[in-house]
């Protein structure tokens, strides 16, 4: 495998890593929430989602219930397993090692999901028309961006000229918001929804108060801020227009 231009999480021990060794309860309670709630509010129909990117299925609790049959995608055959062990075996779940670039659905699904993934892709325009090409009409995807023009780095560098993306090292890029949003409309997309996610992605504030706090007041606050970009990741939902 190991094609060139892909994030190989093969031999990442991404849940030990990542989650479970830092403070990450906070970052994972607030997206399971907000996905839950995204999809609840604007997935018409309610047959089948795929979690592109699934990663060892973190996600699964945000749409677990809401839909009948669920797809998990992902590059790392060993993230998969990891994923199919924690959810165990189920006709209503289906895993697919494939890359998001060579993406193709049998058939069309209801839901798209991809949260954390789109830092590690370059290409944007092929992979949206992939997502497009994977949905029912009027099916909607949920989108995470990595925004680089978060309030932090907008303070720090007030005058900066934006670029559409930045890259941070190997296979790591962060974005302006802007520029994604351009992409999935010339892709045929239109945004119907937007959130502010990791308002409080602060070490101290998070041994301060609690994770469930902190979403609960962040949750609330998107109502007034859903629409401004200032937070480390932009989640925005958009549906197929035609
Ligand atoms: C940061 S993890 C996020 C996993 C999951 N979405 C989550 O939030 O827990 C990024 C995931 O993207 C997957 N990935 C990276 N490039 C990919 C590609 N081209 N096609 C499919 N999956 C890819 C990695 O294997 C990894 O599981």
């Amino acid at each position: 495998m190991n094609q060139p231009g892909i994030c190989d999480y093969t031999n990442y021990n991404y849940n030990d890593e990542f989650w479970k060794k830092t403070n990450r309860e906070y970052e994972h309670l607030l997206e399971v929430s907000m996905v839950n709630t995204l999809l609840s509010k604007h997935a018409d129909k309610k047959n089948t989602i795929m979690d592109a990117g699934c990663g060892f299925g973190r996600l699964y609790p945000s749409y677990n219930g809401i839909f009948t049959n669920y797809i998990l995608v992902d590059y790392a055959q060993s993230l998969l397993d990891e994923a199919k062990q924690a959810l165990g075996q189920s006709q209503n779940i289906s895993f697919i090692q494939q890359s998001l670039y060579d993406l193709e659905m049998e058939k069309k699904v209801d839901a798209i999901i991809s949260i954390r993934t789109l830092h590690h892709l370059h290409d944007v325009e092929p992979l949206f028309k992939r997502l497009y090409n994977s949905l029912s009409d009027s099916g909607i995807l949920i989108l995470d961006i990595p925004n680089y023009y978060h309030i932090k780095n907008r303070i720090k560098s007030p005058f900066i000229k934006r670029i559409p993306k930045v890259k941070q090292s190997e296979n790591f890029f962060n974005y302006d918001p802007d520029y994604i949003i351009r992409h999935l409309k010339k892709c045929g997309f239109s945004v119907i929804d937007q959130r502010c996610l990791g308002l409080f992605r602060s070490q101290v504030i998070k041994k301060l108060i609690s994770p469930k706090l902190l979403v609960g007041i962040e949750t609330y606050l998107n109502r007034w801020i859903k629409w401004l970009t200032i937070t480390p990741s932009v989640v925005i939902v958009v549906k197929k227009c035609g």
